[in-house]
């Protein structure tokens, strides 16, 4: 049973890649259109668009538009495709975690290769892939939701970290699509969601996307959510990922390994949603998981204002890992992984 929400976050249309600007939300709304893969490269880095298949999709809005670049002076096939190639990897170092903007970037080059006809050709076929891919990701997340909702209980408390809803995806979203998926079969469930310093997507982004849609949510910040599972107020976790190893080791936003600690010593069930896009079967562990680390400024300043001494060391990863043993289980779009993650990630790819 799915629920209707109304928020696109990033959409192809007249050849160029139109999508919410997530910097400047909950205070204001508004779109930009990317029109460059240049522009799609920073909008990336900047976090314009955020969160690991949102990224993915503009990864492939990104090869789109280099290869509209490209078709206007470029006439020989292997100049383009190396061309192209190049513009690929300028893309995919935009930022390094989150596997999905990897993934969608190869598959558009995997295509540009293949395609046996003209650059014009190469270029229609790449833009088509690029909207494909992105009313995939709605049906995906939908999948995903109603596979997750199986395992809410009623009337639950979930606690969730950072943005995995809408915003994180083209629509619907991953770990909040489980919770919109829940809670179009029993209203009655609420959800708290951690403020996730230091870029707060949590208090900026998930708060507003779920009251949007009507579902109660309560903000609480990160170090509160031991204390809410101690009076039993949360009966379960369901949290994104930027990135899965062979072995179900999770990389998600910065503070999700703590809230997975807390979940295993108070007994309560800690879940990844995330679509298959997001594992990363070449990598056996969390340990190969590149992480980011971001500007000292998202942790030394609020609101423009230095909160802290100016001489302090300051170090800043953007995501941690979580290991596989604290993880009840994998939502897919093809199912709930269980563990042992090694034998469940490798017979869902096999299928
Ligand atoms: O730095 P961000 O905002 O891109 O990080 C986002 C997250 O960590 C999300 O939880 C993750 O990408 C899953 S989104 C469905």
């Amino acid at each position: 049973m799915t629920f209707k929400s109304k928020i696109k976050t990033i959409e192809w249309i007249d050849n160029c890649s139109k999508m919410i600007d997530q910097t400047i939300l909950p205070n204001e709304f508004k779109t930009v259109d990317i029109k460059t893969s240049d522009e799609m490269y920073f909008a990336i880095k900047n976090m314009i668009v955020r969160g690991a298949p949102a990224i993915g999709i503009a990864g492939a809005h990104g090869m789109a538009l280099a290869a509209i670049e490209l078709e206007k002076n470029t006439s020989k096939k292997e100049e383009f495709i190396r061309k192209l190639e190049e513009r690929a990897d300028f893309i995919k170092s935009s930022r390094p975690t989150a596997v999905n903007l990897m993934w969608a970037v190869d598959k558009q080059m995997k295509l540009a290769k293949e395609i046996q006809g003209s650059i014009k050709e190469i270029t229609q076929a790449i833009i088509e892939n690029g909207i494909k891919l992105e009313n995939e990701d709605i049906e995906i997340n939908k999948r995903m939701g109603d596979f997750g909702a199986e395992v809410v209980p009623i009337g639950a408390g979930i606690l969730t970290h950072c943005n995995a809803g809408a915003l994180a995806t083209v629509g619907y979203g991953t770990a909040l699509g489980v919770i919109r998926s829940a809670f179009a079969k029993d209203p009655s469930i609420k959800v708290f969601a951690d403020e996730t310093r230091p870029r707060q997507q949590g208090a900026r982004l998930t708060t507003w996307e779920l009251t949007q849609d009507g579902i109660p949510t309560t903000l609480i910040t990160d170090g509160m959510c031991s204390y809410f599972m101690s009076k039993g107020l949360i009966d379960m976790v369901v949290v994104g990922a930027d990135r899965i190893a062979a072995n179900g080791d999770t990389a998600n936003k910065i503070g999700t390994y703590t809230v997975a600690i807390a979940a295993k010593y108070h007994n309560i069930p800690f879940y990844i949603a995330a679509p298959l896009s997001t594992i990363d079967i070449s990598i056996k562990t969390g340990k190969e998981i590149p992480i980011e680390e971001r500007s000292h400024d998202e942790v030394t300043h609020i609101n423009d204002d230095w909160i802290c001494a100016k001489n302090v060391n300051i170090i800043n990863p953007g995501f941690d890992v979580t290991p596989n043993e604290l993880i009840t289980g994998i939502i897919t779009e093809k199912g709930i992984l269980k563990p042992n993650f090694t034998d469940s990630i490798k017979k869902v790819f096999e299928k």
